[in-house]
């Protein structure tokens, strides 16, 4: 049986005749004024900003910054920013004894969201006035990350990608570049959510490991069949990402008319509180600005493709890490020459690598019954000398970005982590 036929076809062409019809302009005229910002009681400005990390954020403060371009295996050119060193460094700036580390961006953002707050606030900023050498990764589908040797985003087959490759072809990328590039030093590796899941991914398989010198996971997700949204679980049962796959959409844009729909469509439900729309998915965060928040929307919803969703929602329908998905044996026989998708086996993931995990108690993706689990397969194994954990009672998941005061409460024990590996 393939995923095809699993759905009703004729369900999902009716849902959707019924959106587009019922829902006119008039409509998302009073879905916009429910949006999250409007609730924070003040109006983002429209942002004049140019959309670049390098041009914008860091260039605010007086940062260097470089443009550098990555070509994965597959074709996929993407970008990678740098600050090299921190606005202050001046004379030193030529001190090439810094250590590299690799900030990798979660699902719908890109590298923007590492420095959307003021130099005292932001990871990337705070990294750099550390001493380190920052590296910024843009994935596949982001603003700065569409072009291909030979696919343009306007092509199907562009979007054909999950986290599997995001693993496979743009995570290696994007280690050997910076390895590569600052003379082959091993690479401190920050990933928030997403970007916790590719590493493990490969690590699982013994990949990357003589590339980088010790891993964050904020936010860690791998486990996702516990999360506490409903919103996400909503969407992941009706299917909401295989149908739209089904309609032929290819790229999932959250600011595009595709996301209105589903928006519409998942909000119609009684039970989803879709007034505060971020907190429904990723939960209620403590710590946030609202000058922050205002950054973030003007700046950071990014694409991902519509795959990459299934993926994820194949997550929440079922226990363990694997593979997409084919839905059929048949399929699955083609991709992988085996009848279910290969598992990720997170518990083969070398005792020795530096580890720091942190987690929130908020937190609706990377929830406390998935993290738990996760946390079981990986540190009860883990040299206790590697592993450092922090639990963060009071944040969800963008606070670990974010959060005013992510500063004291994350960033310095992170830092403090990397001086002693
Ligand atoms: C919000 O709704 C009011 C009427 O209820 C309308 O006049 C206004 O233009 C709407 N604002 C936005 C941003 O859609
Ligand atoms: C350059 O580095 C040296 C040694 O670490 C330090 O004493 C000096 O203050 C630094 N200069 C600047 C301008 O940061
Ligand atoms: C270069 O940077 C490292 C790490 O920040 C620092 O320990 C060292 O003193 C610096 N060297 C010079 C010559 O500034
Ligand atoms: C990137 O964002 C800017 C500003 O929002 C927009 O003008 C531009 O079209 C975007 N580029 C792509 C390739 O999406
Ligand atoms: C995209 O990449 C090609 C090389 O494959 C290059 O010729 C082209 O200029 C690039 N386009 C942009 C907008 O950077
Ligand atoms: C962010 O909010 C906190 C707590 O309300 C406040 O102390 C801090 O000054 C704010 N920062 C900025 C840049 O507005
Ligand atoms: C996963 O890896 C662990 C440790 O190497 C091993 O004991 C276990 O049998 C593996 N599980 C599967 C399903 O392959």
């Amino acid at each position: 049986m393939t995923l095809h036929h699993m759905m009703n076809r004729n369900v999902f062409i009716n849902i959707f005749m019924f959106l587009s019809f019922v829902f006119n302009s008039c409509t998302a005229h009073s879905w916009r004024n429910k949006s999250y910002v409007d609730d924070l009681g003040q109006r983002c400005e429209p942002s004049n900003h140019p959309f670049s990390l390098c041009k914008s954020e860091a260039a605010a403060y007086g940062y260097p910054c470089e443009d550098h371009t990555v070509t994965t295996e597959d074709g996929y050119i993407l970008s990678l920013k740098r600050i090299p060193y921190s606005v202050s460094d001046g004379a030193n700036s030529t001190n090439n004894t810094r250590q590299p580390v690799l900030l990798f961006h979660g699902l719908m953002v890109d590298s923007v969201s590492w420095l959307l707050g003021t130099p005292k606030e932001s990871l990337g900023f705070i990294l750099a006035d550390g001493g380190f050498d920052v590296w910024f990764a843009n994935t596949r589908g982001t603003n700065s990350s569409r072009n291909h040797t030979s696919l343009s985003p306007n092509d199907p087959a562009y979007w054909d990608w999950t986290w599997d490759e995001l693993a496979a072809y743009d995570l290696p990328a994007f280690l050997q570049y910076v390895y590569d590039y600052t003379g082959g030093q091993k690479v401190h590796y920050i990933g928030h959510s997403l970007g916790t899941l590719i590493i493990l991914a490969a690590f699982s398989e013994q990949k990357l490991l003589h590339l980088v010198r010790s891993a964050v996971l904020l936010c860690p997700i791998a486990y996702l069949s516990r999360t506490k949204s409903k919103l996400t679980r909503l969407a992941a049962q009706i299917l909401l990402a295989e149908a739209f796959h089904f309609l032929g959409y290819h790229e999932f844009n959250p600011i595009g008319p595709v996301t209105h729909e589903i928006l519409l469509l998942i909000c119609g439900d009684p039970e989803i509180d879709c007034y505060d729309l971020f907190s429904a998915v990723a939960g209620p965060d403590c710590c946030l600005n609202t000058s922050t928040v205002c950054a973030f929307w003007q700046h950071a919803p990014q694409s991902t493709s519509i795959k990459n969703l299934m993926h994820m929602s194949q997550m929440i329908r079922s226990e363990g890490v694997r593979r997409f998905d084919y839905g059929s044996t048949k399929e699955n026989m083609k991709h992988y020459n085996q009848p279910r998708p290969p598992l990720y086996n997170l518990s083969s993931i070398p005792t020795h690598v530096p580890m720091f995990l942190t987690h929130g108690g908020q937190d609706f993706l990377g929830d406390v019954p998935d993290t738990r689990h996760l946390l079981r397969t990986l540190v009860r194994r883990h040299d206790s000398d590697n592993m450092e954990v922090l639990y963060v009672p009071d944040y969800a998941h963008a606070d670990f970005v974010v959060g005013f005061n992510a500063p004291q409460l994350v960033y310095k024990p992170m830092v403090d982590f990397f001086q002693r590996h």
